[in-house]
């Protein structure tokens, strides 16, 4: 187990803003965390989980307590048929490593996720999805330890609870489990179309036959859409997507149609229908600007990034003034994606 203390967080998100962590400490086995677990609590020390921090906005103050940072790692192949491929990985492993890996092996269901940051044990929290493809899509199982009976204990998709970017691990069962593997069961068919929209129209301009795709042409054609989308939090600090696409009553959705005939509207269900929240701020003028340090990126105005603000407070208010902008148009209230601490 590896101690650090008075660590920056911003050092420790992507989108490097934060102050310090008391006591950063770094697991790498189920019995360090439990370890980790206890001797926090005998301290009557606050604790938080974190992986690569790249859905984690921090405050100005930091946090008085100890960060735990899941570096379970190991991917293994757990049960085969004729059809499916079972794998287990660690919590820890970088989610697109795991990705390439299977795409290796040409294994789909999980292909269109490629490029999402993060790491593996993080997935599940809220559910990651991109390009016609969610998590929950081919999620069998995970195996956390439960801080409430102190044991380890397996859950399965239904008591999960996914949904839009959203499980109990972010919901009503917050900080109760630190998730250590995650089981998937990913598909030895070929993709099959038809693809999400902006992947479909990629395939075509390169004159690929969508008929023909390989698990390999998906993640290659996924990550040159991304790259012209989404900043690489490595160069320009942020979050990936900082408002999660708002679900508003159908009847808002035709409303908004007739007055905005080219306003993208996603059916979700018979009541509801999803709007996507870049094209909403982009709709107030906000796209590329620089508010108090924080742009409003180029590629997709749901992307925050880290121009040149001074901290969290820089962050809030430029978070107030696109979510204020957006309620004043189009009387939406924007959620913020990212967790906070
Ligand atoms: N749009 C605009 N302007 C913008 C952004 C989008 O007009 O600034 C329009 C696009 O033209 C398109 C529609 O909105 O008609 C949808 O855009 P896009 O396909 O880029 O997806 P998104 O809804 O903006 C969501 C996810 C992304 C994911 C993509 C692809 C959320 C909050 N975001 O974005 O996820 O990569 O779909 O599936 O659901 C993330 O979660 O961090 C993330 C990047």
């Amino acid at each position: 187990m590896n101690i650090q203390t008075n660590i920056p967080l911003s050092t420790l998100t992507t989108m490097r803003i934060g102050g310090n962590a008391d006591r950063v400490v770094n697991v790498t086995s189920e019995e360090e965390l439990q370890q980790a677990y206890k001797n926090s609590k005998e301290l009557e020390q606050p604790i938080y989980i974190i992986g690569d921090g790249s859905n984690l906005i921090v405050h100005d103050e930091g946090f008085a307590g100890v960060i735990i940072r899941i570096k379970i790692m190991g991917i293994d192949i757990i049960d085969e048929n004729q059809e499916t491929t079972t794998v287990n990985s660690g919590a820890g492993e970088t989610w697109d490593v795991f990705v390439k890996q299977m795409v290796e092996r040409n294994l789909s269901g999980i292909e269109t996720m490629s490029g999402i940051p993060g790491t593996v044990g993080a997935a599940p929290v809220q559910n990651i999805g991109a390009y016609g493809q969610e998590l929950a899509d081919t999620f069998v199982s995970l195996r956390a330890y439960d801080t409430q009976s102190d044991d380890f204990v397996t859950l399965k998709k239904e008591d999960c609870g996914f949904a839009y970017r959203h499980s109990i691990f972010r919901g009503e069962q917050a900080e109760r489990y630190i998730i250590t593997h995650v089981t998937l069961a990913l598909s030895k068919q070929p993709p099959q179309p038809p693809f999400y929209d902006a992947l479909q129209q990629h395939l075509a301009q390169q004159q690929i036959n969508i008929a023909n795709v390989t698990v390999q042409i998906i993640r290659d054609a996924v990550i040159a859409i991304r790259s012209n989308k989404l900043p690489d939090p490595n160069q320009l600090p942020n979050a990936g997507s900082f408002f999660k696409n708002p679900i508003v009553p159908l009847q808002l959705g035709e409303t908004l149609k007739a007055s905005y005939p080219d306003i993208p509207i996603y059916p979700v269900d018979g009541m509801r229908v999803k709007i996507p929240a870049g094209w909403l701020i982009q709709s107030c003028a906000l796209k590329g600007r620089i508010l108090h340090g924080i742009k409003v990126h180029d590629g997709n105005a749901v992307v925050l990034v880290n121009h040149s603000a001074q901290g969290y407070t820089d962050l809030a208010a430029a978070r107030k003034k696109i979510t204020d902008s957006v309620y004043q148009k189009f009387k939406i209230t924007l959620e913020q994606e990212p967790l906070e601490l």
